[in-house]
């Protein structure tokens, strides 16, 4: 099977399971469920629950215990995406090749969607603890899970990014916006897979550090896209970043120089993982597969 056939086996596959977590569209607050669901069934291309289900592999493999997880994480990186589109962040419309939540709903209910999917993720995450076969590991996973979106993580970064829009910023600061934003979720991907199948604190370890060079691989691709992409295939519009007067990889080294970066930090990644855990080469093409994504 080609690569790109097996992307979307492993899409569809997916799909399916955190689909199995998502909440049921009833009651008198039903709208904010069909709000969340909006969000999450618009698709998106997954890549973060992929990434948890393959880390699994390079250790004692996949086990029903990272489902939950994977639901988890998808939910949590909706909302972020949710918010970071509202009128006062990157006032965006158009999310996943639809309207953005707050376009679709208002305003109020774009706010209550998003959090709404952050509490059910630790809902589902906190659930998956009990039912856990290993409590002490899906423990940790928690954990992870929490800090990885939180303050010390994603949102950490989405502060940073927010505060320094329109200002002059270093590389360093930009390098910590993007760390935090984008890469600690990925982190949280890997590190969750590699402690839900087995790793060692080491292996753990070695996972989270290529994870964040994936990271900073992706974001630095996203700022291309929002210059040189095209808004259907991306699904969300481009020039975005101008707009809003942020820095980007692009704005400060140029589409080219940013390139460089996307491949360098790539290949980094792939160094690291080759020396842990056992092979797993579509884990491999796909992080390749992501220096020249269109979308
Ligand atoms: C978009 O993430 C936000 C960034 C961190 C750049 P994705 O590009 O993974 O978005 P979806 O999930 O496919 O919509
Ligand atoms: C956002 O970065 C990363 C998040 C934590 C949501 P961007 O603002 O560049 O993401 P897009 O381009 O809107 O997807
Ligand atoms: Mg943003
Ligand atoms: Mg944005
Ligand atoms: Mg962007």
């Amino acid at each position: 099977m080609d690569f790109k056939e097996e992307l979307l086996q492993k899409t569809e596959l997916v799909n399916n399971i955190i689909k199995g977590f998502y909440p049921k569209e009833e009651g008198l607050q039903k709208i904010i469920f069909e709000a969340m669901n909006y969000s999450i069934e618009a698709g998106g291309k997954r890549l973060r629950p992929i990434f948890m289900m393959e880390v699994a592999k390079l250790f004692n493999g996949f086990n029903k215990d990272i489902e939950p997880f994977m639901a988890a994480l998808e939910m949590i990186h909706t909302y972020s995406l949710v918010h970071d589109d509202l009128p006062a962040m990157d006032n965006d419309d158009y999310r996943r090749g639809m309207l953005t939540t707050h376009k679709k709903y208002g305003h109020a209910m774009g706010i209550l969607a998003g959090d709404a999917l952050l509490n059910f993720a630790f809902e589902t995450a906190a659930d998956a603890v009990y039912d856990a076969t290993d409590v002490n590991k899906a423990a940790r996973a928690l954990k992870v899970l929490g800090k990885k979106a939180g303050a010390y993580g994603m949102i950490g970064g989405q502060v940073v990014d927010v505060n320094l829009s329109g200002s002059k910023v270093t590389k360093e600061e930009l390098d910590f916006i993007y760390e935090n934003k984008t890469s600690a979720l990925i982190e949280a991907a890997f590190v969750i897979g590699a402690i839900l199948s087995g790793a060692d604190d080491k292996q753990i370890e070695q996972v989270e550090t290529a994870a964040f060079n994936i990271g900073m691989a992706f974001q630095i691709q996203d700022d291309i896209l929002d210059v040189i992409g095209d808004a259907e295939v991306i699904g969300k519009p481009v020039l975005s970043d101008e707009k809003n007067e942020k820095t980007t990889y692009v704005t400060l080294y140029g589409v080219e120089g940013a390139k460089t970066y996307v491949k360098n930090y790539t290949d980094e990644a792939i160094n690291i993982l080759v020396n842990v855990g056992k092979e797993n080469v579509f884990l491999k093409d796909l992080i390749i597969s992501l220096i020249n994504r269109e979308k």
